[in-house]
C-alpha cells in the first residue's frame, strides 16, 4: 500500500521529473552498472572500457564490447516499468502538465516504451559517430563485421555513448537542468545516486521546494534525502503506484 499524501502529491503534481538508471531496466534483462561483468567481458571493468583512450588503444575490442551490448539490448523488451512511466507521461500531457524522462540508460527502452519526451543524458546503444567528421549513423541491425565500422568518409566509428572523463551532450544536461530546477516531483528511479553530474540534478529540485520519491531495492546516498524512500523494484511498483496516482 502507499502513503496516502504520496498518492495525493503526484496526482496534484503540476510538473514531474523522473530520472532513470539502469535499475528501471534491470526487469528487461540488462545488467546494470555496477552488476560484474558477465561471460567473455568478466575480465574487464567498464571503467576499462569506457573511455577514450580506450578506443584509441584498442579500438576494435571497446567496438566489439559495444556492439555486443547493443545486440544484447536489441533482444530486450521494455518492462511494466518502462509501460507505466509512458503511461504517466500520457496522463501528464491530457492534464496539460510537464513531464520529463531524464535517463542515464544508453538502452532506448524507455523509447521503445513509448516514452516521447525522453532526454539522453548518456547517449545510447544505437547511435555510432564518425571520429573525424562526427557523422552519425543509427545502428539497430545485426551485429557489425568490422569493428570499429567506418564511416563513408573513412573514419572510424565509436558508439554514441558518454565515455568516463567526457562531457554530457549540452542539450541534454542543460534540458535536465532547467527541468529538475522547477518541477513540483522529482522521481529517482533505479540509480545508486552517485555518478555526477546526473546525480546533482536531485538538488535543483529540492532547492525548488520540490518533493522526491525514490524507488530502488537498496539504500543509497539519496534515500534519507528523500521525502518518500520506497524499497522495491521498479517494476513491482511503478504499475502499481503510477495508477493509483490517477493515471
Ligand atoms: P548503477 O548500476 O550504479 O545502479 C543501479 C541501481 O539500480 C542500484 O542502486 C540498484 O540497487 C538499483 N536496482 C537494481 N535493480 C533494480 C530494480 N529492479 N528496480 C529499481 N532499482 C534497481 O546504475 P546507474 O545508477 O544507472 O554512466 O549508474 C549511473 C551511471 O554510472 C551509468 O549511466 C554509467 C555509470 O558510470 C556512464 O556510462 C556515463
Amino acid at each position: 500500500m502507499f502513503h496516502g499524501e504520496l498518492l495525493d502529491l503526484m496526482c496534484a503534481a503540476n510538473s514531474i521529473v523522473a530520472l532513470s538508471g539502469a535499475g528501471v531496466s534491470a526487469e528487461s534483462g540488462i545488467p546494470t552498472f555496477r552488476d560484474a561483468m558477465t561471460g567473455l567481458w568478466a575480465r574487464f571493468n567498464p571503467e576499462e572500457l569506457a573511455t577514450p583512450q580506450a578506443f584509441a588503444k584498442d579500438p576494435q575490442l571497446v567496438s566489439r564490447w559495444y556492439d555486443q551490448r547493443r545486440c544484447d539490448v536489441l533482444k530486450c523488451k521494455p518492462n511494466a516499468g518502462h509501460i507505466a512511466l509512458a503511461r504517466l507521461e500520457e496522463t501528464c500531457r491530457q492534464k496539460g502538465r510537464p513531464f520529463t524522462l531524464i535517463t542515464q540508460n544508453v538502452d532506448r527502452l524507455h523509447r521503445a516504451a513509448g516514452l516521447q519526451n525522453v532526454v539522453e543524458l548518456h547517449g545510447n546503444l544505437f547511435t555510432w559517430r564518425c571520429i573525424d567528421c562526427g557523422g552519425e549513423a543509427d545502428e539497430s541491425g545485426p551485429a557489425f563485421d568490422d569493428h570499429p565500422p567506418r564511416c563513408e568518409c573513412g573514419g572510424l566509428r565509436r558508439p554514441g555513448v558518454v565515455w568516463f572523463g567526457e562531457a554530457l551532450p549540452r542539450e541534454a544536461l542543460l534540458k535536465a537542468q532547467r527541468a529538475s530546477g522547477k518541477c513540483a516531483l522529482f522521481m529517482s528511479l533505479g540509480t545508486s545516486s552517485v555518478v555526477y553530474p546526473a546525480a546533482a540534478l536531485v538538488d535543483l529540485a529540492l532547492q525548488y521546494g520540490a518533493n522526491v520519491l525514490e524507488i530502488n531495492p537498496e539504500q543509497t546516498p539519496l534515500s534519507r534525502r528523500a521525502h518518500w524512500s520506497l524499497r522495491g523494484k521498479c517494476g513491482e511498483i511503478l504499475p502499481d503506484l503510477i495508477p493509483r496516482a490517477g493515471s
